[in-house]
């Protein structure tokens, strides 16, 4: 039987309603991870399984202070020898944020597998209990370890580098960023359709005190150029521009682009659009105005990037390489 231990940060997995019929009027984060694994006896079928609770939170408050504390108690975890396998709950609504930072940051030598629920744990077919026990599955496979953290929920199994929130609230509601589920769960038994590759996260070096300011900043028609300005008198280091179609910068943008990137600011371009990303020089000539584009990346994953990289100091002339290869 693997070692697994749960790693309960809250979320409406561990929510709690006054009505089990009720699914939008909760307290994500209500419940304990030990009254989780009380709820789940079927669990210790799987493996032996002790808990940790560093917050309960509802995802919408976590902040890069909480990314990296888990961060680092997760590569702690990781590298004790009697844990085998890893599960973190999480809330559904920033997953995508949290779970991109530890694909950049832990080692693929253990499975780490996150899992949220939509429902509260009160409400009537509540889907956390089944996501939970898939994940302690998922985390008790040798297979799991190589592809970096992974996401289970409602029977699929995605990278979490691969998975966003889709929809605001039915129970299937986590999704691919173009890139499908790399494997199924069929009650507790797992099948991945191909292997991980076990690479090294592209940031595995010892992770910053703090990280950077780099705020996301959204194109739409009209859309004031000085909330560039603005961002940047308030200290940010860096600015992600969530635009139009293939990275489109409206005209009125260039010069407090031309006034941040000549402050030392790293200027991003990312897409508001939900697929496919932004090629460097396309659409804008990233070489003349000292912009980077985000390549795969979506906008939340292009700041957490663009922290990582600023926080460790990764050369200004290494930034694009780092988007593009993250
Ligand atoms: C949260 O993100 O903590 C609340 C919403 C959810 O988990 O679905």
């Amino acid at each position: 039987m693997p070692n697994l231990l749960l790693v309960a940060t809250g979320g409406t997995i561990a929510g709690s309603a006054a009505d089990s019929a009720d699914t939008s009027h909760y307290r994500a984060g209500a419940l304990s991870a030990e009254s989780l694994l009380a709820a789940l006896p079927e669990a210790a079928t799987l493996g032996q399984i002790t808990a940790e609770q560093p917050f309960a939170l509802d995802s919408k408050d976590m902040t890069p202070a909480h990314w990296l504390a888990l961060a680092a108690l997760l590569r702690e975890r990781l590298a004790a020898p009697d844990v085998d396998g890893i599960v973190v709950t999480h809330g559904t609504d920033t997953l995508e944020e949290t779970g991109f930072l530890l694909h950049l940051t832990l080692p693929r030598t253990k499975p780490i597998v996150l899992t949220a629920a939509m429902r509260p744990a009160t409400a009537r077919s509540a889907d956390g209990p089944m996501n939970l026990l898939q994940a302690f599955a998922c985390a008790g496979t040798h297979e799991a370890a190589a592809f970096g953290p992974l996401v289970v929920a409602g029977d699929r199994i995605w990278r979490a580098r691969d998975c966003s929130k889709r929809h605001t609230h039915v129970p299937d509601a986590l999704g691919g960023i173009d890139a499908g589920p790399v494997g199924v769960a069929i009650g507790t038994q797992i099948r991945f359709d191909h292997g991980g590759d076990g690479a090294a996260p592209y940031f595995a070096g010892t992770l910053p005190s703090e990280l950077p300011r780099v705020d996301i900043l959204s194109a739409y028609a009209g859309a004031p150029a000085d909330q560039i300005d603005a961002s940047v008198a308030n200290g940010a280091a860096g600015v992600v521009l969530a635009l139009a179609g293939h990275g489109s910068v409206p005209e009125t943008w260039l010069p407090a682009i031309a006034r941040a990137v000549a402050r030392g600011v790293s200027v991003v371009r990312a897409s508001r659009v939900a697929s496919g990303g932004v090629m460097p020089q396309a659409n804008f000539d990233d070489a003349a105005h000292g912009t980077l584009a985000c390549g795969r990346l979506t906008p939340w994953q292009a700041r957490v990037a663009l922290m990582l990289a600023l926080g460790m100091g990764v050369a200004r002339n290494a930034l694009q390489e780092a988007l593009l290869r993250a």
